[in-house]
């Protein structure tokens, strides 16, 4: 098997009582797309920090392209390739659209002049944000936001896209056109993390889930068996509104 290009192994990490991975490992490999699931408050977006560096596990070790990058800080890793977006979105405010995303260019991909501006519009038409361009982040409507939001992880120009929550609060349709642009940028050979309570907006774009739990991977494999599974049934979908998506399992 090839080196993986995102490894995590023995994470552990806690808040005070609270741990939120114990002993945790996990790998993905080079445009993968990776769901995860599970309870609110079982650490997924803690994950995504140790992975992002803007949390330091307390043990364990974090590789990303074939390098160690467990002590290096944030914007050591967005060069390096790993892109992420925030549970809640975090613009420039008062930047418009199109510089919100220039910056992450500049600052996240290393891309200058003539080069950093076409990549930009780029991502702009990519998550449908072109009309907007010229719009200040503030005044964008959620769907907007979230979608700034994966514009300016894009913007980075990642090999490795850590998206968290991106669906929470849309409507069906809305979705639906994530899930495309999703799909879309995997097609292209981009690897996806997904965190995602809207189930099945996983479902239609990920080969692969797992169900984090008390701190570590509970379930890891094919979508509709991880949903299927007792455990993850009881530790997360049995309490949830999204229990169709594993009814309808083989
Ligand atoms: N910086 C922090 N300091 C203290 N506690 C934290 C911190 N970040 C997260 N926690 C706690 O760690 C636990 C896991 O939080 P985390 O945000 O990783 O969960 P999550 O799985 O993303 O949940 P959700 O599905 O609700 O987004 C929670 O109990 C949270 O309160
Ligand atoms: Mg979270």
């Amino acid at each position: 098997m090839t080196e993986p290009l995102l490894r995590l192994s023995g994470i552990t990490k806690s808040f005070g009582k609270v741990t939120v991975a114990d002993d945790l490992s996990l790998s993905v490999q080079a445009g993968e797309a990776l769901g995860i699931v599970g309870p609110n408050g079982a650490g997924k977006s803690s994950l995504f920090g140790m992975i992002s560096g803007d949390l330091r596990p307390d043990r364990g070790k974090v590789w990303f392209a074939g390098r160690e990058i467990t002590g290096a800080p944030p914007h050591a890793r967005t060069r390096a390739g790993i892109g992420r977006t925030y549970q809640v979105p975090r613009p420039f405010s008062h930047l418009t659209v199109f510089e919100n995303v220039l910056v992450c260019g500049h600052q996240g991909a290393g891309l200058a002049g003539r080069q950093a501006w076409a990549h930009a519009m780029d991502v702009l038409d990519r998550t449908g944000l072109a009309a907007l361009a010229n719009t200040p982040a503030g005044r964008l409507t959620l769907l907007q936001r979230k979608r700034l939001e994966l514009a300016r992880a894009l913007g980075t120009a990642p090999r490795l896209l850590l998206l968290d929550e991106v669906a929470g609060g849309l409507t069906e349709p809305e979705v639906h056109e994530l899930v495309e642009v999703v799909s879309r940028l995997h097609a292209e050979g981009l690897g996806v993390v997904w965190i995602e309570h809207v189930v099945h907006a996983l479902v239609s774009t990920v080969g692969r889930m797992i169900c984090l739990a008390g701190g570590d991977v509970v379930a890891d494999g094919e979508p509709m068996r991880v949903l299927a599974d007792p455990k993850v049934r009881e530790l997360y979908l049995g309490a949830g509104p999204e229990t169709s998506a594993a009814e309808e399992g083989p």
